[in-house]
């Protein structure tokens, strides 16, 4: 790290140096040919002459500024790429903060309460036996394996959230692992379809976007009791993906918080995914007929950085 660092302000330095002289050459010549040719006798050069040396000298003059246009050009794309790269890291890195900022509160909501009832039950089945009360002792069991087992589910996703690394293994490679884990742990049969859109994203928009349908499938195995659901991600027109996320499940009535689930932010966290990138998100549910996230984005294609173009719609 540091010897790029080094690499490119010796770079820098040599260009600077350049486009310096470049100015000043360019400044220089055309005032130095004019003094010379006044300043030589009359006689010593023909009117021929004196025209090829104005020529040369303007040609010679046109020649360094087009040099040192095109050496700035240079530099100013340069810098640019390296504007663009850093805004790119710095994107990457809030995406992490984000994460961990997720992680932290989804162990804290979900794991952590978890053991915090658990807790609590153990000490009421402790009172139930030294009371002899072994039947009610037995069922507070029964309902302790039950918060065991959704512990044991809600780690074991966010491990498998935290293992995949969708920079190294591409969106639909990542994605096709992802699917293939689901459908063996949970016995949830779930159909992929991707085509080459899905191929064309910044490895921030691929990881938002598995983050994303991890986060629906997650709701599916929860709460939908699906047969099964189906993950497509395919081109919208000729600039946009569409990534939806269906379920032949129980469906539900958006804004009914009757789950008991105090703070639920996966259906948050997805619109907030998809609005960082500047696509538009929606939620359709029907009971008995199943649901449908959809979340549509602008390919942000390299030197296309989509979030200034928002597709999602103006609030009001
Ligand atoms: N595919 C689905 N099928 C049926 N109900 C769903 C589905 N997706 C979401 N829901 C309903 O919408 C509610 C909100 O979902 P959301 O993902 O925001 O929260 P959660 O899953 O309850 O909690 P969290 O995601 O924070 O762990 C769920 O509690 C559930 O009632
Ligand atoms: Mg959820």
């Amino acid at each position: 790290m540091g010897t790029g660092v080094m690499i490119h302000t010796y770079r820098s330095a040599t260009m600077d140096r350049r486009l310096l002289l470049l100015k000043w050459l360019m400044v220089i010549i055309p005032p130095v040919t004019v003094a010379v040719g006044h300043s030589l006798p009359n006689h010593s050069l023909g009117s021929a002459e004196t025209l090829l040396v104005t020529v040369l000298a303007t040609v010679l003059a046109l020649v360094l500024a087009y040099v040192f246009a095109e050496t700035l050009f240079r530099v100013l794309r340069r810098l640019q790429a390296e504007a663009l790269a850093r805004e790119q890291d710095i994107l990457t890195m809030n995406a992490v903060m984000q994460e961990r900022e997720r992680l932290s509160r989804e162990l804290h909501d979900g794991a952590a309460q978890l053991v915090a009832h658990l807790l609590l039950r153990l000490d009421t089945i402790k009172e139930l036996v030294n009371a002899d009360r072994h039947r009610e002792a037995d069922a507070e069991l029964e309902r302790l394996r039950g918060v065991a087992d959704e512990i044991y589910e809600d780690l074991g996703e966010s491990i498998t959230g935290l293992r995949t690394n969708v920079s190294e293994r591409g969106l639909v490679c990542a994605l096709q692992d992802y699917v293939d884990r689901f459908e063996e742990r949970h016995q949830i049969p779930v159909i992929l379809r991707t085509d080459d859109a899905a191929t064309q994203l910044s490895p921030l928009a691929a990881l938002q976007l598995f983050r994303l349908i991890q986060e629906a499938l997650t709701n599916v195995r929860k709460h939908a009791g699906a047969r099964q659901a189906t993950v497509t991600l395919a081109a919208h027109g000729p600039d946009q993906l569409r990534i939806v996320v269906a379920d032949d499940g129980q469906g539900f009535t958006p804004g009914d918080r009757s789950n008991g689930n105090t703070r639920p932010m996966g259906l948050t966290s997805m619109r907030e995914r998809v609005e960082a990138l500047g696509g538009a998100f929606d939620v359709e549910s029907q009971l008995n007929s199943g649901t449908r996230v959809t979340a549509t984005i602008l390919i942000p294609r390299p030197g296309r950085p989509n979030r200034h173009e928002s597709l999602a719609t103006p609030p009001g």
